[in-house]
């Protein structure tokens, strides 16, 4: 059985702007942001507080933050990999963070800096600050289902870093296949290792587009009990320490077949084009999502 309605995490304005190689100005990504408010999206990753020497794209994460036009009922939740970032990020006035580790060793070090291990610990801290701040904290684990310096990525680990990220306090678990390897096959073996150490309903899947097979995992994901996808608007994105990694399936994509499936989302469709196509003019590019062409022609 499919679930009635699912929420969806628009991950656009980060996950798919991080990678861009030229500077979008501040401006653009507030009025994305403030587009995709408008369309019905329940949950808007804003941005990131991580090193501007890592990451240059989100170096301007304050001003975003201080930019854009929240709209009540929307959350606009940032990642923070540090107590550094937590602490700016709540200056800035972040009401909803995001930790981010992975069930790689590798891929760990490459993004963060850090073993998988002391990645947790610095995730203690942050909880026990957003604890404190009474903010919630999603969970994101990385190379779900496959790692592009280590290759396979064994069930079980992802289950463990699942686990301990939700024993720590993490309302949401977000299973990130950052490099789109996955197929229904492996999604289902990896789904039915972590249903067993957190609950499906504090679960949510990531799905990089880059083997074509993000509706496919997704669809999988969602008949295992699955209620929250990640996707990004326009297919933005991949992430900077995954060489080739496209982005995340389009945010269009997911509404139509959710919706062609009955399934409620609470989005409006043309608005999300709107921000869709605001997008591709600013990066002066052709839309990735095939929903977007398919009607709108960009
Ligand atoms: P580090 O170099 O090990 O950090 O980086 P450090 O603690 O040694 O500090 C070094 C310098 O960075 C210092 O400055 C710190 O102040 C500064 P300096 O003294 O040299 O001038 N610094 C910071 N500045 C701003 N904000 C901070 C911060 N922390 C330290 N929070 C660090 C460690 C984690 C900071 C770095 O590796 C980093 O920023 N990594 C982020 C990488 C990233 O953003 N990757 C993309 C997001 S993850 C993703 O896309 C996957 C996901 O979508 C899911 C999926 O698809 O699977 C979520
Ligand atoms: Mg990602």
């Amino acid at each position: 059985v499919l679930p009635e309605k699912v929420k969806i995490v628009e991950v656009g304005p980060r996950d798919g702007l991080q990678n861009e190689k030229t500077l979008v100005p501040t401006e653009t990504k507030i009025n994305l942001i403030d587009l995709l408010s408008e369309s019905g999206l329940p949950v808007i990753e804003a941005t990131s507080f991580v090193s501007p020497k890592w990451v240059p794209q989100m170096a301007d994460q304050v001003e975003v933050m201080k930019g854009i036009c929240r709209k009540p009922g929307v959350s606009y939740p940032v990642l923070t990999p540090n107590l550094k970032g937590f602490q700016t990020a709540l200056k800035a006035g972040a009401s909803e963070v995001a930790i981010f580790g992975a069930a790689s060793e590798l891929f760990s070090k490459k993004n963060i800096n850090c073993s998988v291990e002391e990645s947790l610990q610095r995730f203690d801290e942050v909880m026990k600050a957003a604890k404190e701040a009474g903010v919630p904290v999603r969970g994101y684990v990385s190379c779900v289902l496959g790692c592009p310096y280590e290759g396979t990525v064994s069930p079980e680990k992802v289950a463990h870093v699942a686990k301990r990220l939700y024993s720590m306090g993490c309302y949401e678990i977000s299973l990130g296949d950052t490099i789109g390897v996955g197929t229904p096959g492996s999604m289902t073996q990896m789904l039915a290792a972590v249903t067993k150490e957190v609950p499906v309903s504090a679960l949510a899947v990531h799905c990089h587009d880059t083997y074509g097979q993000a509706l496919a995992n997704i669809f999988v994901a969602l008949q295992m009990g699955i209620s929250v996808v990640d996707s990004s608007v326009a297919g933005l994105g991949g992430c900077p320490y995954a060489q080739g990694a496209s982005g995340n399936v389009a945010t269009e994509d997911v509404v139509y077949m959710l919706h062609g499936l009955g399934i409620q989302t609470g989005v409006d469709l043309t608005k999300l084009m709107t921000a869709g196509a605001f997008i591709c003019r600013s990066l002066n590019r052709k839309s990735n999502s095939k929903v977007a062409q398919a009607i709108c022609k960009l």
